[in-house]
Order: structure tokens, then sequence, then C-alpha cells
């Protein structure tokens, strides 16, 4: 297994619809934190653990994703010309963030099948996934400290594994998520093998209540379990059943990442974001605090 982890695959083919009618025009993974996306997030963190190629996996309509990480000559003469130097330069970093490539998902097929869509791109080396909806934004700071793509390469790299992200969530909220069979009852610091994994268990068959949070490094062997799962949960190509066939052969470590994570597709955690970005933001902190006093 190739240890150097350069490509990342960010599946971003979803219809969205937890977040229809906005959705329906525009991708979800575009939906702005204030004046930033939440995508930006997402590479600015898989560039911060080393990644030099992004591959979305999108499907119709997803265009917006890929026009926003390019450079847009007219748009930065326009800007300069008025003067507004600044703003064309934070537009051009993000026009040269990383080589951004990507692939069709012809059809709705699942997770797992998106990931495997991405095969042609990765080829042979131990890569990167990360799920569109969730971000772990710099602001906070266990995640700026150890952002969680970087824990994933770092252990993956240490232990010649593959790895996942978890965090532990509530028994009732087993049945939104992949979950771990582990041989421990806490998962503490060091990462810990995995037994296998279950697709959205109902509480009382959950094994555990360490959740998968969209973040994954892989050995590329996935690929060939991708091309041999049948349809599981929901009647999908489930990530977590290849995941389970690596737990057997390869081997798989779970991280346990502890800082704050916002899953956008939730009302309630979007709504939070906005508000804890704001209160980051002086010159919006103190008029937001006084309007949130007046409630
Ligand atoms: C997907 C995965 C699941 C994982 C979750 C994290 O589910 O299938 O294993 O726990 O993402 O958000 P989805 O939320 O896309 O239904």
């Amino acid at each position: 297994m190739k240890n150097l982890i350069r490509k990342a695959v960010i599946p971003v083919a979803g219809l969205g619809t937890r977040g229809l009618p906005f959705t329906k025009e525009i991708p979800k993974e575009m939906l702005p934190i204030i004046d930033i996306p939440t995508i930006q997030f997402i590479v600015e963190e898989v560039i911060a653990a080393g990644i030099e190629q992004v591959i979305f996996v999108t499907s119709r309509g997803k265009n917006a994703l890929q026009d926003y990480f390019d450079l847009s000559p007219a748009l930065d003469g326009f800007l300069r010309k008025k003067g507004k130097n600044e703003l064309a330069d934070k537009l051009q970093k993000i026009g040269t963030l990383c080589e951004v490539l990507s692939v069709r998902q012809k059809e709705p097929l699942g997770l797992g099948h998106a990931v495997l869509c991405a095969q042609p791109i990765v080829g042979d080396e131990k890569f990167v996934v990360c799920l569109g909806d969730e971000i772990f934004p710099p602001w906070d700071q266990l995640n700026r400290a150890r952002p969680p793509v970087k824990q994933l390469v770092e252990t993956s790299q240490e232990l010649n594994t593959s790895t996942v992200g978890v965090m532990e969530v509530p028994i009732n909220e087993t049945k939104s998520y992949g979950i771990l069979r582990i041989s421990e009852d806490k998962i503490t610091d060091a990462p810990v093998k995995v037994l296998g994994t279950v697709e959205k268990p109902e509480p009382e068959k959950a094994p555990s209540r360490y959740a998968i949070i969209g973040r994954y490094v892989f050995d590329p062997i996935i690929f060939d379990y991708l091309a041999r799962t049948p349809k599981g949960a929901g009647g999908e190509i489930q990530l977590t059943d290849a995941m389970t066939q690596l737990c057997d052969k390869e081997g798989l470590h779970a991280v346990n990442l502890k800082g704050c994570r916002y899953d956008i597709g939730n009302p309630f955690f979007y709504v939070k974001a906005q508000i804890d970005e704001a209160l980051r933001r002086p010159e919006l902190a103190r008029p937001l605090r006084e309007y949130l006093k007046t409630l």
C-alpha cells in the first residue's frame, strides 16, 4: 500500500432533498456560512492535511462547485480596476487552492457507488473521502489544533491502515449514521481497531454509540470491495458494507474526533454555524449580541 495521501474524494452528487426548496437549483454544498460556502471549509480542511487534488463526484446541476474553485479573469480585472485588490486577491486564492477534478455519478445508487465512480481518477493510491454536508470549521480551537482529516491521514500513515473519523452520539441517533462495532466500551485518544460497521441501525440493534461522521482514509482495495458490494440499506450501495470487508481483511482504525461539527443539512446546526461565525467577526459580533438581547 502506497503511503502518500494526496487525493480527496468529495461526493456531491446528492439531490439535497433536506435543503429544498433552496437546493432545487443550487448545490447544497454552496450554502454559505455568512459568505463562505460550506464546500470551502471542506476543501480547506483537506488542504491542511496535505491533499493536492480534490475530486468531486458530481451530478447534473452541480457545475457551480467547480466554477467556484476556478479563476475568474473578468471579475478579477473588474475588481482591480475599481481598486478592490484585497477582494480580488481573496478570490484569486480560492481559485488556486488546489487542483479540482470531477467525475459524474450518473445514477443515484448510493454513497458507496459515488466513491467507486472516483476510481479512474484515484487509481492505486490511498485517498481521503469527505462528505459534503459536515463541516469542522477552524474557528473551533480543537478543529484548528487537530483538523479531522489531518488526524486521519497521520494515523493512517503511522499504522499503515485505513482510518475513519467517529464521534459518540446519543443512542436514539444511531439510526442516522453508520455505527461501529468495536471491542472497547470507550474510544479515548488512541485509535481503535474496528471490527465492523452497520449502516443506520435502530438503537436496540446498534453495536455501539460511535457514529461515522463523514471523514475517511481508504486503501484503494476499497474499490474492489465496492465493486462487489450488493445494494444494502435503503436499496443503495453502502460504503459501510464495503468497510466491513476492510475490517475483516486489511484493517480499519477509528479516530475519535472531538472538535465542533456542524451538520449543514440540519436547519438548527446550519443556523448555529451562522451565529458562531458571526460572533467571530468583530463587525457582526456586537450588533448580533445586542439584537439577541432584545429577543
Ligand atoms: C452517510 C453514511 C453514514 C454516515 C453519514 C455521516 O449517510 O452512509 O454511514 O454515518 O453519512 O453523515 P447519509 O447522512 O448520507 O445518509
